[in-house]
This record gives C-alpha cells, sequence and structure tokens, in this order.
C-alpha cells in the first residue's frame, strides 16, 4: 500500500516515485493523519479545480492553513469563493493583461543585461538570487503599485515565509513572523496612500474597490497585496532555474532555442510541466463528494497535487521525457478553473526576456551542481541557489 504525508523526508526530497505509485494505486488517496485526500491523475485535478461546487477554498489552500493550521486564514483574493471573488478579480484583471504588462520588457531586459554584465567577470550568476528573483519582485511591485526600492525588503520576507526548518512540520515561527512584519509594512504604506495616492495600480484599485457592497479596511487590503507579492515574487524564480537546469542538461534543446528564440515560449511550458514548483494547493469539501468509489466529507481538505497530475502518463505521452516540442493541450501549472493565475502574462514575458538575455550572454552556460542548494519543503519546492558557469 502506497503511503503519503506531503511533510514526509522522501516526500520533500523527490516526491515523483510517490505521485506515481499514487496515480497507480490510490488516486484517491486518504491520509489518515491530516484527514485529508490527496488527487494526483490530471483529469481528477482539472475537474476538481473547476468545482465551486463542492470545494471552496475560503477555509484555506496551503498546508499552514489546513493541515498543520498554523496560519490564520486571512482575505486574499486565491481564498474567495464566487461571486465575491469574481468581483474583486475583475476589478483587478487589466493590470495583469498582455497589453498592460508588456510595457515592462525594456525594464526586465535592463535589469537581466545588468546581472549578467556583473556576473561577466566572475564567470558565475546564480539564476535565482543575482537574476530571477530582483527581477521577479521589482515586476511585482511595480504591478501592485510597491515602491520598487521595497523589493529587497520584501523578498527576504517572502523567502523567510517559505523557509522550512528541520523537525518543524511546514510553517515556521519565523516565516509566521515574516507575514506579521509584511503585514505592518503594508498598513502603513496603506495610510501613506490613503492620505496621498499613488500610482494607477492593484493597490489603488483595492483602496478604492468595494467587495459585498463594503469597501475594504486596511487588514483585508494588506492581507490581499501579501498574497499578490507573494505569488508575484516567488514562483518565476524557482520555475526559472528548473528551466535553465533542464536546458543545460539538454544542450541540444538549448542550442535549438539559442538559435531560435521563438522556441522559448514553448521550453517555458515544458519547463513548466516537467517541474512545477508548487507541490498542492487544497480546497475544502463542501458538499460530499466521490472519486474512484471514495466518500469525501464536508470539512475535509482536499490537495490537488499539480507536479502529479502534469506527469501522468494518461495525459502525457512519454511523460518523464523534458520535450521542448511537446505542445501540450493543457497543463496544471497555473492552476485552472476560477482561480488559475493572474499573473501568468506576467511570468510568461518575465520567462521570455530572462531566457533571451541568458541564452545569448552564456550559449553554452554549464550547470555549478556544487554550489546548487535545494529547499526542503513541503510547499512550493525548487532551489534556494541555482548557479551556472560561463
Ligand atoms: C511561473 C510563475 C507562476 C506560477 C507557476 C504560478 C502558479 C499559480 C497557481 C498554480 C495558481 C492557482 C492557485 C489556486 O488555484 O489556488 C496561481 C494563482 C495566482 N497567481 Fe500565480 N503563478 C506564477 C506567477 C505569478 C505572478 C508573476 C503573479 C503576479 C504578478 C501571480 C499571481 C497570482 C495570483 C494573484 C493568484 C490568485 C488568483 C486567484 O485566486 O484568482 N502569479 N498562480
Amino acid at each position: 500500500m502506497v503511503e503519503y504525508d506531503p511533510f514526509s523526508e522522501e516526500v520533500m526530497r523527490d516526491p515523483g516515485p510517490i505521485y506515481k505509485r499514487m496515480r497507480d494505486e490510490a488516486p484517491a488517496y486518504y491520509c489518515e493523519k491530516w484527514d485529508c485526500w490527496a488527487l494526483s491523475r490530471f483529469e481528477d485535478i482539472w475537474k476538481a479545480s473547476a468545482d465551486t461546487k463542492h470545494f471552496t477554498a475560503t477555509r484555506g489552500t496551503t498546508s499552514a492553513h489546513l493541515l498543520t493550521k498554523v496560519q490564520p486564514v486571512t482575505p486574499m483574493l486565491n481564498l474567495m469563493d464566487p461571486p465575491e471573488h469574481s468581483k474583486l478579480r475583475s476589478s483587478m484583471r487589466a493590470y495583469f493583461a498582455a497589453p498592460e504588462v508588456a510595457p515592462l520588457e525594456p525594464k526586465i531586459r535592463e535589469m537581466a543585461r545588468q546581472s549578467l554584465a556583473e556576473a561577466r567577470d566572475a564567470g558565475r550568476i546564480d539564476v535565482i538570487g543575482d537574476y530571477s528573483a530582483p527581477i521577479a519582485v521589482t515586476v511585482a511591485c511595480t504591478v501592485n503599485g510597491l515602491p520598487v526600492e521595497d523589493g529587497p525588503y520584501l523578498n527576504d520576507l517572502v523567502w523567510r515565509f517559505f523557509a522550512r526548518q528541520e523537525g518543524v512540520e511546514g510553517m515556521t515561527e519565523d516565516g509566521l513572523a515574516a507575514f506579521g512584519e509584511m503585514d505592518a509594512y503594508f498598513r502603513k504604506l496603506i495610510a501613506e496612500r490613503r492620505k496621498s495616492p499613488g500610482p494607477d495600480s492593484v493597490l489603488q484599485t483595492l483602496l478604492s474597490c468595494e467587495v459585498a457592497g463594503e469597501k475594504l479596511d486596511d487588514a483585508a487590503i494588506s492581507s490581499h497585496l501579501a498574497m499578490l507579492i507573494i505569488g508575484g515574487s516567488e514562483t518565476f524564480p524557482k520555475t526559472f532555474a528548473d528551466i535553465v537546469r533542464r536546458l543545460g542538461e539538454h544542450p541540444e534543446q538549448r542550442a535549438e532555442c539559442v538559435a531560435d528564440e521563438s522556441l522559448l515560449p514553448d521550453a517555458f511550458t515544458e519547463g513548466l510541466r516537467y517541474d512545477m514548483p508548487t507541490q498542492f494547493l487544497c480546497r475544502s469539501v463542501t458538499k460530499e463528494v466521490e472519486f474512484h468509489g471514495k466518500t469525501l466529507t464536508p470539512g475535509q481538505p482536499i490537495l490537488f497535487l499539480y507536479p502529479s497530475g502534469n506527469h501522468d502518463e494518461r495525459e502525457f505521452d512519454d511523460p518523464e521525457r523534458f520535450d521542448i516540442h511537446r505542445k501540450p493541450a493543457r497543463i496544471l501549472s497555473f492552476g485552472y478553473g476560477a482561480h488559475s493565475c493572474i499573473g501568468i502574462n506576467v511570468a510568461r514575458l518575465e520567462a521570455k526576456v530572462c531566457l533571451e538575455e541568458l541564452l545569448r550572454a552564456a550559449p553554452e552556460y554549464a550547470l555549478d551542481l556544487p554550489g546548487v542548494e535545494r529547499l526542503v519543503t513541503d510547499f512550493v519546492q525548487g532551489y534556494a541557489k541555482f548557479p551556472v558557469t560561463f
């Protein structure tokens, strides 16, 4: 019988083999320790992600909300159900639309070029800390209307929030403290912006919009901003490092991208499929529902194991093959349904420019494996440091 616990050493180090067994042997898996369910097949996750009749996001979506219960559930866009969710999301959508984010391209390119120029003498760059992370947080600050000079500070808070400690299941005390510090920072900024408005941005919209007929208070705005800065600054660098790794391991596919940059969006999609960092997001059951003959009852959390779905042989031909020419009809990496990633155009633009500039400056980079540091975590897996040499 396959055994799965999101916090087990085995799952935090290399979940792939367990996910495969779950897909084959227990596609609706019950984890007694946390009284929760886990879905591992693509089609099940896809359908359940769009099902607001049986599932709610309002009780939390992370292990810290629903399993260890150390993180309080606060108002956040991703923790709302329709119709309130749809209303708030539509008031923000314009800021994330492709034409709206396109003007960010020169700034991203300038930052990428500068980082690569600074690294040229050393012939080595950490594609997270020295490259994609500062870009992601600067862009997230710009889109959301936060002071870009505070980007490094916010980035540190976000990484503390996600850090894990041996012997502690899930979120640490320091991570919770970082969340508190972020709240204090946002409340101060909100007070300033109430007095003198900033640029047209997500923050300005949050200050004036109404949800369920009422204006948002400072606590709610701060919480929404925390979600937006976390979503915007942390997933992209981890994803980017994974793609740099896979292209480094497949130099023939990398050479194709160097020769033809129009292949880079497909390389990004395949990288996202192959190594999706977010191991799962959760929902809670609101109405009895059946999966594979198992009955899920109201109140129980359910985990959508996205990386498992992205490697499901029922959906993808030879899923363990990294192939930039795959062009999959659908992947789970940006979620699906009402909560699918609002930042998808931002992420795609960042990926395009960061890959173009890295491959132009260092078309034959080598992975500096001894310098690589992998995070051991239940939640957003990936690397803390990923250096390459050139
Ligand atoms: C490669 C980068 C990224 C990946 C893999 C990613 C992944 C995801 C996923 C899987 C969800 C679904 C959450 C759920 O169903 O509960 C999501 C939602 C979200 N993402 Fe992203 N994301 C990325 C980049 C970004 C960026 C750059 C931003 C903002 C600038 C962003 C902002 C958000 C927000 C606000 C939501 C919540 C949407 C809602 O609940 O309506 N993400 N993202």
